[in-house]
């Protein structure tokens, strides 16, 4: 096929995606981030149709994904006619933080307009809302002409899928779901979140990509930590995210982190294993040294060393490793530093989540 006969097949493609929505359907469609399952916002029964979709309580709010304009300069963008309908008011921060980082990986919270559904805000009365930066969200947005909501495409309280045949795989017995194709994710994990709603200062709510240091440097804009109070705070210096620790991107293969040069430490927790234990190292230094165990086969699995390039790479080769059948998987703990906090916090909760006993303790 010529790349304009391909073009025009993924804009009939998209077309059909946007009738589905319209119809109250669903469709997976990709992000930068991760794969978002999306409904119309404006569609309590679609919006519902997701939370059953996902296996996901109805009281975890979605994101509102929403539309830049067509061939946009990304200087010029006036965001305020796009978000205004869902939002109670817009302050001087909301409209550094679109213009810096829209369209891109980075959600803010703002009081909701009254016309915004419970069904998709969990009663509450707070919206987040992001614009994606994948060139195929973009063009069904548009088309669209409305808001979608998305969480990401897995089932409740498991690894974010970050392709299409992911996303197939979540879902498999639905075989209907149109799941747009758009390749691998760039970024890997999910959106940074910002809460704009809480009053005085923005805070941070979930790590990502885009980090409080960033934010600070491009906007002057100081986020804080849930908790952080500003005679704690010390400019931009953001310290560690701490995070809860409830249990998400699980996989079903034990997962745990170790320290550096720690492996056999990392083992005691499991005593019956016998074998079959995969061990991601960083590409900087991918050897186990003097470590090793005699009735236990490490399989090394190379990961990046740079957190950008880790964090893109992350659930896939949680997803990969969790089909090849191991005991348990170890990945080494991410060194200090807030670039590292997005990462963190996933495999935190990817340790705590993962094991065949996983529960639905998680949180999306
Ligand atoms: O990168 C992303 O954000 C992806 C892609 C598909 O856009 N979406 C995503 O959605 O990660 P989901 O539903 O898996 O995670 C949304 C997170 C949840 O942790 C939810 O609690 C939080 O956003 N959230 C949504 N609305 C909120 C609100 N009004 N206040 C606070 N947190 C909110
Ligand atoms: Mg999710």
């Amino acid at each position: 096929m010529s790349s304009d006969s391909s073009a025009l097949h993924l804009s009939a493609i998209i077309n059909e995606a946007v009738q589905n929505l319209r119809d109250g359907g669903l469709v997976a469609f990709p992000t930068e981030t991760v794969y978002g399952l999306g409904a119309d916002a404006k569609n309590p029964d679609a919006i519902k149709q997701i939370f059953t979709a996902k296996g996901r309580p109805s009281n975890h709010p979605l994101i509102v994904h929403l539309a830049a304009p067509d061939k946009f300069d990304q200087e010029q963008i006036d965001w305020v006619p796009i978000v205004a309908p869902w939002v109670r008011d817009l302050s001087e921060d909301a409209l550094k933080l679109m213009n810096a980082f829209w369209p891109g990986p980075l959600t803010l919270v703002f009081k909701k307009d009254k016309s915004v559904l419970n069904e998709l805000t969990g009663g509450q009365d707070t919206v987040a809302i992001r614009a994606p930066a994948h060139p195929i969200a973009q063009e069904l947005l548009r088309k669209f002409k409305g808001g979608v909501v998305a969480p990401s495409a897995n089932r409740f309280g498991k690894v974010s899928p970050t392709s299409a045949a992911d996303v197939r795989s979540e879902f498999e017995d639905m075989l209907d779901l149109m799941i747009l194709d758009g390749g691998d994710c760039e970024v890997g994990i999910e959106s940074t979140i910002i809460d704009l709603s809480s009053g005085d200062h923005p805070v941070l709510l979930r790590p990502g990509l885009i980090t409080p240091r960033e934010i600070f440097a491009k906007t002057g804009i100081p986020v804080y930590l849930p908790g952080e109070s500003s005679s704690t705070k010390q400019g931009g210096d953001i310290p560690r995210v701490s995070g809860s620790l409830r249990a998400h991107y699980a996989p079903t293969t034990p997962l745990r982190m170790y320290a550096p040069g720690r492996v056999l430490d990392a083992l005691s927790e499991f005593p019956d294993i016998k074998s079959r234990v995969a061990v991601a190292v960083w590409d900087s230094d991918s050897s186990l040294g003097e470590d090793g165990h005699p009735s236990v086969h490490f399989e090394e699995v190379i990961v990046p060393s740079d957190s950008v390039a880790f964090a893109s790479r992350l659930y896939r080769s949680l997803r990969d490793l969790d089909q090849q059948g191991w005991d348990l998987i170890l990945f080494p703990e991410p060194p200090a530093g807030e670039e590292w906090d997005g990462v963190r916090d996933r495999l935190q909760r990817a340790c705590f989540g993962s094991g065949p006993s996983f529960s639905s303790h998680a949180n999306n």
